[in-house]
């Protein structure tokens, strides 16, 4: 019995799909990826900032739900932007990111680590301090759009 698991479990292994290097059929595949995820970003913080405006009832758990999200979220892009070919360009990134791909890369990091940040807050329950978290990650936004979006 034992074997036979063993001898199926073998086969299994041989004849399973050889691991792409990537999960990106092209580039133009990957920019449509990180769109993907920018828009992923955009709806998750949009939510936490009608919040905080008031514009919508605040809910302590509903921004924890978003907090938790774009602590993934903010790590989907980035792979998107090294795949071979995307340097050429496509969607709205500007050339100058592959020129500085080290600045941009940190960025990204940096965006990364103030949605962790922002969760953090967000555990807490207490508002104000989801709002400076809040606008510590927000910022990095425009910064960067500024620099390497079109
Ligand atoms: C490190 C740089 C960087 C940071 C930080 C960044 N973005 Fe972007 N963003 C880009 C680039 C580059 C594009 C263009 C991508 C493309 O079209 O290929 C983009 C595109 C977008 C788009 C358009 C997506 C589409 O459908 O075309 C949205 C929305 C967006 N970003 C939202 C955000 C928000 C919200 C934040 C902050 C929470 C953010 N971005 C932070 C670099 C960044």
């Amino acid at each position: 019995m034992k074997k036979a698991i063993l001898a199926s479990l073998a086969a299994l292994v041989i004849s399973a799909p050889s691991t792409a290097a990537t999960a990106f059929t092209d580039a133009e595949d990957a920019v449509k990826y990180r769109q993907a995820a920018f828009q992923l970003i955009r709806h998750n913080m949009g939510d936490i900032n009608q919040m905080i405006k008031g514009e919508v009832t605040y809910d302590a758990s509903r921004v924890q739900k978003r907090a938790d999200a774009l602590v993934l979220v903010t790590t989907l892009p980035w792979e998107a932007f090294q795949v071979a070919g995307t340097e050429q360009g496509g969607g709205d990134a500007k050339a100058d990111i592959w020129n500085n791909l080290d600045d941009f890369l940190e960025r990204g990091e940096k965006l990364a680590a103030d949605a962790s940040t922002l969760q953090a807050a967000a555990q807490t329950g207490d508002k104000n301090e989801v709002r400076q978290a809040f606008g510590n990650f927000a910022r990095n936004c425009k910064a960067c759009h500024d620099n390497y979006k079109n």
